[in-house]
């Protein structure tokens, strides 16, 4: 890793608290280098210099560097496989869940899961934690309103039970948001909460190196309870999920083994 490189990523973290050494380097690298010479800085220490001072520029790195790109309903078959198969499992042994959305980005996974979950049980009987690193993505999350390109994957009548249209844009109702609390929370730095019943962490662990994801499976491996299921995203099944305590459950599913 190139010295300019490097004391920028230490600087940066020193910043933010976001240490993007547990990232993957080629991918990230690219990214912010493009970002720089769009700000018409020849190296990452005079980019540095400048976004100190400069909230606007800060903020547009911070963007650059959480992707966050989602939508309701991502990979709609597994989430088939959670409202027919996962959540009839998990209700066989509690009558209450706990659920984690890891990495929610601006809300469409947790405010997801919600409306499948309701198909099941009332939303009192539902506890879902929704962080992100993100306090921008956060803030719309809880807003809750939303374009109709997230929306192409919704059921019509998941569409019209759970959304209020505003103008050309999409409100998740107040029952379903309620539902749902959000928090600021850094998978590679914060303590993790425990006894979930169910963790989802999706289209994340894709940036993050080989030694950040295997403290992350630990750690999530540590907050499920005993025959909990981990829910990962549709190009990152674990290479050896027994190594972390995991069987496979199903396809992108992970059972955490019973004692
Ligand atoms: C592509 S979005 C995934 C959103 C959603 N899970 C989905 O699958 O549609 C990735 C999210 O990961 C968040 N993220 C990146 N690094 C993180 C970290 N260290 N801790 C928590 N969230 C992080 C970003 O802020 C971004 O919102």
């Amino acid at each position: 890793m190139s010295q300019d490189y490097l004391q920028f990523i230490e600087r940066v973290h020193t910043k933010t608290g976001i240490d993007l050494s547990q990232y993957k380097e080629a991918q990230m690298k690219r990214r912010l280098t493009s970002l720089r010479e769009k700000r018409g800085h020849d190296d990452f220490r005079s980019y540095f210099d400048a976004l100190e001072n400069d909230s606007l520029l800060l903020n547009e790195l911070l963007d650059r560097m959480t992707i966050n790109v989602s939508e309701f309903y991502r990979n709609r078959k597994r989430f088939e496989v959670l409202e027919q198969k996962v959540i009839p499992y998990l209700l066989q042994r509690k009558k209450k869940l706990r659920i984690w959305s890891a990495a929610c980005s601006t809300g469409e996974e947790p405010y997801t899961l919600a409306m499948i979950l309701n198909r099941h049980i009332p939303l009192q009987q539902v506890e879902i934690l929704a962080t992100d690193l993100d306090g921008h993505a956060l803030g719309k999350a809880q807003a809750g309103l939303y374009h109709e390109r997230s929306l192409k994957e919704v059921p019509p009548e998941i569409l019209k039970k759970y959304f209020r249209k505003e103008g050309s844009t999409y409100r998740v109702i107040d029952e379903v948001r309620k539902s749902v609390t959000f928090k600021k929370h850094n998978l590679l730095a914060d303590r993790y909460q425990k006894d979930f019943d169910l963790i989802v962490c999706r289209n994340v662990m894709i940036y993050f190196t080989e030694e950040a994801k295997k403290t992350i499976y630990k750690n999530f491996s540590h907050s499920l309870i005993d025959g909990g299921i981990f829910f990962v995203g549709s190009t990152e099944q674990i290479f050896s999920p027994q190594t972390h305590g995991f069987e496979v459950y199903d396809t992108f599913f992970y059972r955490k083994w019973q004692k």
